[in-house]
């Protein structure tokens, strides 16, 4: 597989090191988008730290600030521009170095937008381009002229950034990056390129070095995982199969033969792919935990054809079903949009008839956002703004319903819980997951910190469990 030459890259790190030395220079970032976007965050974050800047959460302190933006929905723009109003100020009393990277820049109208509304920034990059950023930043030391760091083409996979990573105990792992699918509602494929694979050794390495470094749990990222080599094996792209690995399931059971991991997970699958090696790599690999994320988007067979997701209710239905009987203990959380051009009533009900039906254990709901350059934008048959959220709180509400209802059989049970850290919003409590990802708070010492205990659940708070050791 063809890998981004990234010498220049690790060159210019030295050269802005030895520029910043000795200055307490002080750098913020700020991450507006999934997983995979916070994974490139970390990137950033490692590679600004060689360069001799220091994390601060205060943007008035920085010296540079890295907006990683996103494109899935609207409300990722307003954020980038209420911050931007925010940023100016410090560039104009300080000279802050303002950079834009993420998806939302492989937009053109947004970037025409950039320039004419928000014309301080100092380098707009794109994912593809993000290997460059020691390039740009060291050109903008050099000679402040604003850069626009963009390619159109798909960016080559890289490997050997350095990386700060944001938590001690988990850790995601990207194991490809684009997608192939070309739903009618999503702007990834047009931001973020065709699907394309890392090297299964360059997995296998990073993750044991991961386990090395005392991480106990592997989040496998990639907007469309299950379809992990498929386009490389499609077009005898070449890779070199390391360990048995040549799918997502070989993948997943090498990555539960690591020593030290203590649990996979991994988002996200399309039902579409979900083959039955892959249930049988979940049932039979004991670290995978058995909550699995399977994007629905709509209940509706109609709404799904016009969505290009390839698959009907009844597919869907009937693979929970395949993977309920297959994998014991198996728990499903899920992503729906309401307010897809079309969606009837009618259709609208066959979404909550599928979450009545499947009882997921969590449910990411979103408004059907219009974006720019996709079909559904060009779909004539929009839905009003009122039948969108009055759509939304009656799927929130059942939602809400049911997490209750599951909260509640939660208790008195024994759940094993990897305990994370510190709570954010209590000191005095540690925080933890179960293996179907419920937040469980606890009392209890620092030194449990990054171990899987076996706690008694004693009461339930909607969005956590509050758990006790068991003596
Ligand atoms: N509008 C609303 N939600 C969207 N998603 C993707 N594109 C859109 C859009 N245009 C949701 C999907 C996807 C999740 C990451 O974001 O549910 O699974
Ligand atoms: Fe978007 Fe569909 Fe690809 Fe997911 S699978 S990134 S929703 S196009």
């Amino acid at each position: 597989m063809a890998k981004a030459d990234i010498q220049d890259s690790l060159e210019k790190i030295k050269t802005v090191a030895k520029i910043n030395e000795g200055k307490n220079l002080k750098y913020s970032i700020l991450t507006m988008g999934c997983q995979l976007n916070e994974n490139d965050s970390e990137k950033l974050s490692g590679m600004m730290e060689e360069m001799n800047y220091i994390k601060t959460d205060k943007l008035s302190d920085a010296d540079l600030i890295v907006f990683n933006t996103c494109c899935v929905r609207e409300n990722a723009e307003d954020k980038l521009f209420g911050k931007l109003g925010e940023v100016k100020k410090y560039k104009e009393e300080k000279g802050t170095i303002i950079a834009i990277g993420g998806c939302m820049m492989q937009e053109k109208h947004i970037v025409e937008k950039l320039k004419q509304s928000y014309p301080f920034f100092d380098i707009i990059f794109g994912p593809h381009t993000l290997a460059q950023f020691p390039v740009d930043l060291c050109k903008i030391l050099y000679n402040r002229k604003r850069i626009e760091d963009i390619l159109d083409i798909d960016g080559e996979i890289i490997e050997g950034l350095p990386i700060r990573r944001d938590d001690n105990v988990k850790a995601s792992v990207a194991i490809m990056n684009g997608c192939n699918n070309f739903c009618t509602y999503c702007i990834v494929p047009y931001v973020r390129g065709r699907e394309r694979s890392r090297e299964p050794k360059d997995i296998i390495e990073e993750v044991k070095q991961l386990a090395e470094q005392g991480y106990k749990e592997i989040m496998l990222l990639g907007q469309n995982v299950n379809s992990y080599l498929r386009t490389e094996k499609e077009n005898n792209i070449h890779f070199e199969e390391y360990e048995g690995v040549n799918s997502f399931a070989t993948l997943l059971r090498a990555v539960n033969k690591i020593e030290g991991i203590e649990r996979i997970r991994f988002i996200s699958p399309h039902p579409k792919d979900f083959t039955d090696d892959v249930i049988e790599a979940i049932r039979d690999c004991d670290k995978v935990c058995k909550l699995v994320h399977l994007p629905l988007q709509s209940g509706s067979s109609e709404i799904l054809k016009a969505m290009n997701r390839k698959y009907s209710k009844e597919q869907y239905l009937n693979l929970v079903e395949k993977m309920k009987k297959n994998i014991p203990n198996l728990t499903l959380s899920t992503d729906i949009i309401v307010g897809f051009p079309g969606e009837t009533e009618e259709n609208f009900k066959d979404t909550l008839d599928v979450v009545e039906k499947v009882n997921f254990e969590q449910v990411y709901m979103f408004i059907y956002s219009r974006r720019v350059g996709t079909p559904g934008d060009k779909m004539k048959n929009q839905i009003s703004e009122n039948i969108k959220h009055e759509r939304f709180d009656r799927l929130k509400k059942l939602v809400e319903k049911q997490i209750e209802l599951k909260n509640m059989e939660y208790i008195n049970t024994v759940q094993n819980v990897l305990i994370e850290g510190r709570s954010k919003t209590n000191e005095n409590m540690l925080t933890g997951r179960t293996d179907s990802n419920k937040v469980v708070v606890l009392e209890g010492p620092d030194d449990l910190i990054g171990k899987v205990l076996p706690l008694t659940i004693i009461s339930e708070h909607m969005w956590y469990l509050k758990g006790k050791i068991i003596k």
